[in-house]
């Protein structure tokens, strides 16, 4: 496995594979993370990781600074995994004095977690492009658990013509439900219990959707319920959107992503769920 920190290294690097998968990272590496290492290990050739918490996607007053960081754990799992390339920079080697491009889908940043979230997007949609087009990997692959982010790449790679397959693997879960997330790590023990309300709301709007409910206020109240029955818990949106558009549902005609934010005191948590 080589580990490689500058754009010129990991251009040569990548130049020895034909199929390459790229999975793009924050570090702090879980099971869902490394799901989905395992899946581009069986579709493609070699395997990229980038670890790269990226500064321009945190807002003013979120956990950049605390984001948690482990290099050496993460690249013991990723060795483990067979990964082949390891892109480690540093944020002045993503951006260096004088860049100055964004990648803004105006849409994404109206709704949810882009709405939730001023900035967020264009900096994950700028990072996003150039992580792809530093790797130029045949196939990038993106976890459901967020979800807007997967829709928010889809269709930078569409609009722009990026010539890069995306591929978006299920949300990998603790026992309890609980998504797997390196923001878990700022539960205490109370607020990890806690934390499986998230699930068990989603499972709760789910099951009335396979009895045959198809109201959007419906759902989104079955949600709100099963939350407010932990009064720890802030909810910041509960959703159920149309999957492409994120837009609100009043009726479900043909599928739907339901999707929440909460705050557990300081933590903030994401959860979502197809309806099919
Ligand atoms: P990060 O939060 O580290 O997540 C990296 C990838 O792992 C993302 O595609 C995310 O959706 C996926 N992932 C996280 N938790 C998961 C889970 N429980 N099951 C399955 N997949 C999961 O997402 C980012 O980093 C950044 O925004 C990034 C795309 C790297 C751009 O900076």
């Amino acid at each position: 496995m080589r580990v490689i920190s500058t754009i010129d290294a990991m251009r040569h690097a990548r130049a020895s594979y034909s199929t390459l998968g790229l999975v793009p990272t924050m570090g702090y590496l879980h099971a869902g993370h490394l799901s989905l290492v395992r899946q581009a290990r069986q579709e493609c050739g070699a395997v990229a990781v980038s670890i790269f918490v990226n500064p321009t996607q945190f807002g003013p007053n979120e956990d950049f600074g605390r984001y948690p960081r482990d290099m050496q754990r993460d690249l013991s799992l990723l060795e483990a995994e067979g990964v082949d390339l390891v892109f480690t920079p540093e944020p002045s080697e993503i951006y260096p004095p004088g860049f100055g491009t964004e990648v803004v889908l105006a849409a994404a940043e109206e709704v949810l977690e882009g709405a939730a979230r001023p900035g967020h997007f264009r900096g994950v949609a700028t990072v996003v492009c150039k992580l792809l087009n530093i790797v130029q990997p045949t196939r990038a692959y993106f976890g459901q658990k967020d979800a807007q982010q997967t829709v928010v790449v889809r269709q930078m790679v569409r609009d722009l013509n990026m010539p890069y397959e995306i591929v978006v693997a299920p949300t990998i879960r603790e026992a309890d439900g609980l998504a797997l997330s390196s923001r878990n790590t700022y539960l205490s023990g109370e607020q990890r219990q806690v934390a499986t309300v998230l699930f068990r709301a989603l499972r709760a709007a789910n099951d009335r959707y396979a009895a045959g409910e198809r109201s959007g206020d419906v759902l989104r109240e079955v949600m709100r319920t099963v939350l407010a029955s932990e009064p720890s818990v802030q909810p910041e949106y509960v959703s159920v959107a149309d999957p492409l558009s994120l837009r609100e549902l009043e009726m479900i005609s043909h599928g739907a992503l339901l999707s929440m934010a909460v705050r557990l005191g300081s933590v903030r948590l994401i959860d979502n769920m197809v309806l099919m």
